[in-house]
């Protein structure tokens, strides 16, 4: 059986597709088979940034409407043979697609996949309700903003009225150089304030806005140790934590940050 994991936030626009792609490469890389399901009906990113928006031939409203087989419309990765995606579609009236609907599909490729990541819409409403009830695990996704912060505590609140059984904390687009500074708030506060375990911490990264222009994972960058602990921490349950700060440590680091700072 899979672990079935939504990716969730309310707040929109802090992560969860980005979190939800990489995640997908990640535990690919560490041998996992596991299948992404863009399930923010009406618009379709996931397939997007993982660069199969050409390979799209069925979505999840064809397999809904009987017009294939789930088989038939799951993308496999070129470059992660065990990494799947069902993509999303924006040609369907979303509200014909029900949470039955989306965990049907998922009891059907239960036993094929270790891992089965929901990337959910953002608030509070139908697509959040069609996400989460087939789960049985959250990532609550947030940034160091007070209003991502407040958005995901409703959620937090929220998920218990579903099959959650285990919820984790993301924190997306942390600045080392201001974390430092004591301009952005900071790991534990956010923690305090979520009351929720922490499973990973993801920096502020030029990659991952190159990546969302390109169309492709990349492997390098600071994220990418970041995402490589917080698959680890998923997976094992360890608590590794990427510090976002280490770069603008120490001399060279206090120069960087100065540095950073006349740039911005
Ligand atoms: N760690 C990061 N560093 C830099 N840019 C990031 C990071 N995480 C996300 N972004 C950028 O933020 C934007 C929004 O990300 P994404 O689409 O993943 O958010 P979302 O929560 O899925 O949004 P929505 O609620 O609309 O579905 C994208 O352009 C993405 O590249
Ligand atoms: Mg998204």
């Amino acid at each position: 059986m899979a672990r079935k994991i939504v990716v969730t936030s309310g707040k929109g626009g802090v992560g969860k597709t980005t979190i939800c792609a990489n995640l997908g490469v990640y535990l690919s890389r560490l041998g996992f088979r596991v299948a992404l399901l863009d399930v923010d009906i009406g618009l379709n990113n996931l397939d997007v940034i993982m660069g199969m928006e050409r390979q799209v031939v069925f979505d999840i409203t064809d397999v809904v409407s009987g017009k294939c087989r789930v088989r038939q419309a799951l993308i496999q990765d070129q470059n992660y043979p065990s990494l799947y995606l069902l993509p999303s579609s924006h040609t369907y009236s979303s509200s014909k697609i029900s949470g039955e609907h989306i965990k049907n599909i998922i009891d059907i490729i239960d036993h094929s996949f270790d891992y089965i990541l929901i990337d959910c819409p953002a608030g509070v409403e139908a697509g959040f309700h069609r996400a989460v009830f087939p789960a049985n695990e959250a990532l609550i996704v947030v940034t160091p903003h007070l209003s991502s912060i407040r958005d995901a505590d409703k959620v937090v609140g929220l998920l218990s009225q579903y099959n959650i059984e285990s919820k984790g904390l993301v924190i997306n687009r942390m600045r080392g150089d201001l974390l430092l500074s004591g301009e952005m708030m900071n790991i534990e506060s956010i923690v305090k304030a979520m009351n929720i375990p922490l499973l990973g911490v993801v920096p502020e990264d030029d990659v991952v806005t190159k990546m969302s222009c390109d169309g492709r994972i990349m492997l390098d960058g600071e994220s990418a140790r970041a995402f490589t602990l917080l698959a680890e921490n998923i997976h094992s349950g360890c608590k590794k934590i990427y510090d976002c700060t280490y770069k603008y440590r120490g001399f060279v680091g206090y120069f960087k940050r100065n540095l950073k700072k006349i740039v911005d």
